[in-house]
């Protein structure tokens, strides 16, 4: 039986820990704020923004919810970053992607102030977390991290493997379990004889996309197996990157989906956000 990493337990401690931050920030003047920017009606996007205006309300941060039409120009798009860069209401901003088609995700992200960059995409912090120098970290990837140290495994010196290569999710958490001195392997769709490379990791992370894709003879008994997924199975029931029941009964640990990474994401988002209020604030 292994251990379940909740994600909803270890997100409501962090949250709490923030709302008292945000307290004391506010005793001393300063209101800590958000702004979600949500182009189009993705119905998966939607949910994503609702569950972070929640979790504003739930820490005190002070939020606004931009939603804007599917056919937004680019030009519309940026005088909105640019109006909000200004705004001292306003410490983190996130624009939720994936953008509709004409929009260029990269234009749109570089145009964000770096220190109001709270999800930690613009080059200039994708730069510092490279040399290890940061202010902000990647939300899924620090959310995990989390879980990690949840489980009671030393990253230092272990076997890691991250299946995906995203600049959200794989090339970022391969980054982090680097700084913690972990021995990492990034496998992708293009990697050769992907079994016999996960089978050794001590640390597995699935960041696929594809519905139950790594199977028990994929994992080697023991591990820590982290599931990043939001898929829907053959009967259309929300699962994740990894068969649980398949890989659960070998696993020294393992996070459930729903219920796992997706809210230490959403946390971490919070977390970056008090960051850049505390920044703000000097
Ligand atoms: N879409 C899926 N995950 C994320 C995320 O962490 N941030 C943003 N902005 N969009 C996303």
């Amino acid at each position: 039986m292994a251990k379940i990493l909740s994600g909803k337990t270890v997100s409501a401690r962090v949250k709490e820990e923030l709302k008292a931050e945000v307290a004391e920030l506010q005793k001393n003047g300063k209101t800590t704020g958000l702004a979600v920017v949500l182009v189009g009606d993705d119905p998966a996007s939607k949910v994503y923004v609702r569950n972070k205006e929640k979790a504003c309300e739930e820490t005190g941060i002070y939020s606004e919810m931009h939603r804007l039409p599917e056919n937004t120009t680019e030009e519309e798009l940026l005088a909105l970053v640019d109006r909000l860069n200004a705004d001292d209401k306003i410490d983190g901003i996130l624009v939720q992607l994936p953008l509709p088609k004409h929009l260029d995700d990269s234009v749109i992200i570089n145009n964000i102030r770096p220190d109001k960059d709270v999800d930690a995409f613009h080059p200039v912090n994708v730069g510092k977390i490279m040399i290890g120098d940061y202010d902000f970290l990647p939300c899924t990837p620090a959310g995990i991290m989390e879980l990690i140290h949840e489980s009671g495994v030393d990253v230092d010196g272990k076997e890691c493997v991250v299946i995906g290569r995203s600049n959200i999710v794989g090339k970022p958490m391969s980054m982090l379990l680097l700084h913690e001195n972990g021995t990492v392997t990034t496998c992708h769709s293009h990697t050769k004889n992907l079994k016999k490379i996960t089978s050794r990791a001590d640390i597995l992370v699935a960041a696929v996309g594809i519905a139950k894709f790594v199977k028990g003879d994929m994992v080697k008994p023991g591990a820590v197996v982290i599931d990043v997924g939001m898929d829907r199975d053959e009967n259309g029931k929300l699962c994740g990157d990894v068969d649980f029941e398949e890989v659960e009964p070998l696993a020294h640990a393992i996070t459930p989906v729903p219920g796992g990474v997706g809210p230490m994401t959403v946390a971490m988002l919070m977390r970056n956000t008090v960051t850049a209020s505390k920044k703000h604030m000097k």
